[in-house]
């Protein structure tokens, strides 16, 4: 049973009590949950990230009551969702939107983890789960783009399946095994639907619960990057510098889900495309397994990884390398809480070259997500103005610059974060 002080005696509260530990959870996890004081806009972000995950469960439950998983229905079934039924253009690009504007917020919950050092220890296993979630989600966006069953969807998805035939040996066997066919088919598009619909849904809860778990057990950290549970008040046992969640971080919380929801609710009705970012024209052309799209480039949030793919030239004929090198670009994120070897936590407190090798892989990042939305056949183009450079066009030489910068900040920052000057670290936050 649980602890005698967090349970109610009376009531219906105290009935349930004797059974369940509702009142010691409530209060272990909001009202008596001590988050440091001076949490910024930062912080939204994992709120935002929960918010979108439960809507994105709930509209996708909704769509698959009219949606066909069959390759002979699937692209009509979407029209229909989209045209006939009730509602169903909205539920639809809330669901699409609601893809991208996910990818959006945990790059930057990530990123917010980055600056303020939150992957340091003792919160290694929650950024570990954080990376395992990143995978997971990719996956699931993976999967998703395949079924509306559009000249995108499918060009997509037999790219992304004839990567794994790279692999030495069992590469071949391998992408047939995950198609269930010789060339992406209506067995592949089952299986990707029961993948996008159950299976990785529910890893993805599971994971993100593994994630509260951990954060609740060591306790967040804060812009300062000081732990706040190091000076406690004598008396009750409480940090000095932490606040209960409940109320001032879920009324807080929800200034961010204002906000969210107002850039939300306008692209939904005035860009639910986004100029071909978040849904491309392509896609509204049925499948043909017949005619290859001239351009065939993944969704924005894949294509800083995407660009790496194609700036690591072939050895020997063989794709391996490329293809290592995108997979490594994802993992090594799992790696940063080893790799950062300084002594301070939060950026606040690092000096000046920690601050430009992060500037640098910014920026890394960024240039090699935008050349991934450009189509190969353009990357050449670039070239028109330029002479060939070893033998590669000018988008590939820039790709291949910033993706050694990519991996040097990764490679070099047990270097560049044992070497920095940083600053004092003030014994408590600093408000
Ligand atoms: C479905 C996806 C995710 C959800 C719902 C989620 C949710 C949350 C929530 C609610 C918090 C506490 C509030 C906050 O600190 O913002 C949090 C903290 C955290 N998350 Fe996530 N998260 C997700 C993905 C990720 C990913 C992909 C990473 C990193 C790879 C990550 C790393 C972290 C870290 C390090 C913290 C602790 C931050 C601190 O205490 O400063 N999370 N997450």
């Amino acid at each position: 049973m649980a602890d005698k002080q967090n349970v109610e005696t009376t009531g219906i509260i105290g009935w349930i009590d004797t059974r369940f530990p509702l009142t010691s959870n409530i209060k272990n996890h909001l009202t008596e949950y001590y988050a440091p004081k001076n949490f910024n806009f930062w912080y939204f972000f994992g709120s935002l990230a929960l918010m979108i995950l439960v809507m994105q469960i709930v509209t996708g439950i909704f769509l698959t009551m009219h949606y066909k998983a069959s390759a002979a229905e699937a692209f009509a079934s979407v029209e229909y969702i989209m045209r006939d039924v009730f509602g169903g253009n909205i539920i639809r690009y809330m669901h699409s939107t609601g893809a991208s504007l996910f990818f959006v917020v945990i790059y930057l919950h990530m990123f917010r983890g980055v600056i303020y050092g939150s992957y340091r220890n003792p919160r290694e296993l929650i950024w570990l789960f954080g990376v395992a979630i990143f995978l997971c989600l990719m996956g699931e966006a993976f999967f998703g783009y395949l079924l509306p069953w559009g000249q995108m969807s499918y060009w997509g998805a037999q790219v992304i399946v004839n990567l794994f035939s790279a692999i030495p040996f069992i590469g071949p066997d391998l992408s047939e095994w995950l198609r269930g066919d010789y060339l992406v088919s209506d067995a592949t598009l089952n299986r990707f639907f029961a993948f996008h619909v159950i299976a990785l849904p529910l890893v993805l809860l599971g994971l993100v619960m593994s994630h509260l778990i951990a954060l609740h057990e060591v306790g967040s950290n804060n812009p300062d990057g000081i732990e706040i549970k190091a000076k406690k008040d004598k008396a009750t046992g409480i940090p000095l510098d932490g606040i209960p969640f409940h109320p001032y971080y879920t009324v807080k919380d929800l200034v961010g889900v204002v906000v969210f929801l107002i850039v939300f609710v306008t692209i939904i009705c005035f860009a639910p495309e986004m100029g071909g970012y978040f849904l491309e024209a392509n896609n509204f052309v049925p499948a043909d397994s017949l005619k290859t799209p001239a351009h065939i480039a993944p969704v924005w949030y894949f294509t800083p990884y995407y660009s790496i793919l194609r700036a690591v030239p072939p050895v020997m004929n063989s794709q391996f390398p490329g293809v290592a090198a995108m997979g490594l670009s994802v993992m090594v994120f799992a790696l940063l809480p080893w790799l950062d070897k300084g002594k301070v936590k939060s950026i606040r407190y690092r000096g000046g070259l920690y601050k430009k090798w992060l500037a640098a892989f910014v920026i890394s990042f960024l240039v090699l997500g935008y050349l991934g939305t450009v189509p190969s056949n353009v990357w050449g183009q670039f070239a028109v103005n330029m002479p060939v450079i070893g033998g590669a066009d000018r988008a590939t030489v820039v790709a291949r610059v910033f993706t050694v910068i990519y991996f040097a900040f990764f490679i070099l920052m047990p270097w560049f974060t044992s070497a920095d000057k940083t600053k004092p670290v003030p014994e408590r936050l600093t408000g």
